[in-house]
């Protein structure tokens, strides 16, 4: 028995060289230690072996154990180092290549437009506040003086969703949800996206956004020759100083007068071109007074509190600024015409 065991011993250590393939490493592991391998096959033979040997038999079993198992870590562990040696050498990097250029991306139009506005307005004090894009016909309609049978409210023009809520048709809500929550004086400006059953077209977009802003004061602080102040800096700061701007008697249901703004044509200097139609002036925003249906239905006294709304489109203001002629150019994401700003 003593024999045998060091037959195998000397044959698996020989076969177990320095130059031994992985391979050969292997068919040695499971010829000799594994399940169905030769010292397994003896363990399991130990019943037939003496008694008195049996003990000096086992420990030289587990003897050879220990040391195959040793040697063959060894080997494989020196077989790894020498991988990793040959694919370092292999692989050699050249850090002085140049690297693969990443482009260097910029603000949409639009968002450059609509921050220069903001920055506008926050220059003169106002606060940007965000308001909810989902809300219900209260904040979006009744609050804001709707009567029940306006047409605004029809299916053609609002998106209505489940549960009796609707996509916002216009920022004024958010003229709402801050006086709910605030008390004057107040000046703000609440900047965000609209919905309207609209196609997408030259100069219309199914989603488009719009800055609100207003200001509520003490009766008799806040007049509409602040609105007109307000409104003319903000339409200057915009395009020019040799802008023109022109307050035209209007309707809105929630501002009482109302007023809609027009600057002189930026194209043509207000000459009359293609882009005025001719007249030398362009319609820009919406604005008024707060009509006191407005404010009571926020739970301010229109007798102890006045002020002045307006609403001005983003996508509108981008086109003149811009000089850009189709509203879908800045929603096909076309490189091209990007990177013109
Ligand atoms: N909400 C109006 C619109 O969408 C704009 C507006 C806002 C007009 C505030 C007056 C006052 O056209």
């Amino acid at each position: 028995m003593r024999e045998q065991l060091e037959a195998i011993r000397n044959r698996a250590m020989a076969q177990l060289g320095d130059d031994a393939s992985a391979e050969q490493i292997e068919n040695v592991r499971v010829a000799v230690l594994g399940r169905g391998g030769e010292l397994t096959a003896i363990m399991r033979g130990m019943r037939e072996v003496p008694a008195e040997e049996r003990p000096a038999i086992g420990q030289l079993v587990n003897e050879i154990k220990r040391e195959l198992e040793s040697r063959i870590e060894a080997l494989q562990e020196r077989q790894q180092r020498a991988r990793m040696e040959r694919a370092l050498a292999e692989q050699r990097l050249d850090v002085t290549l140049p690297g693969t250029r990443i482009g260097r991306g910029r603000s949409h139009p639009l968002t450059q437009v609509a921050e220069e506005m903001i920055g506008l307005f926050e220059a003169m004090g106002f606060e940007a506040v965000a308001t909810q894009d989902i809300d219900d016909d209260f904040h979006n309609f009744s609050a804001l003086n709707f009567p029940p049978d306006h047409p605004a409210r029809e299916m053609q023009d609002t998106f209505f969703l489940p549960g009796g809520l609707l996509l916002r048709t216009h920022t004024s809500n958010g003229q709402i949800h801050v006086m709910q929550r605030r008390q004057p004086p107040l000046a703000v400006i609440c900047p965000g996206n609209c919905y309207r059953r609209d196609e997408l077209s030259v100069r219309a977009s199914p989603m488009f956004s719009q800055i609100e802003g207003f200001m509520v004061d003490r009766t008799g602080i806040v007049t509409m020759a602040h609105l007109k102040g307000v409104l003319s800096e903000f339409l200057r700061g915009l395009f020019g100083a040799a802008t023109r701007v022109r307050f035209r008697a209007s309707f809105f249901p929630f501002t009482e007068p109302s007023a809609e703004v027009d600057i002189s044509c930026v194209l043509c200097g207000g000459g009359g071109c293609r882009v005025c139609k001719h007249s030398g002036w362009v319609e820009i925003l919406g604005s008024g007074m707060i009509h006191p249906n407005v404010l009571r239905a926020v739970g301010y006294d229109p007798a102890e509190y006045q002020g002045f709304a307006f609403g001005v489109g983003i996508e509108r203001t981008a086109l003149l600024k811009l000089g850009v002629d189709d509203m879908r150019l800045f929603f096909e994401n076309d490189l091209r015409f990007l990177e013109q700003f």
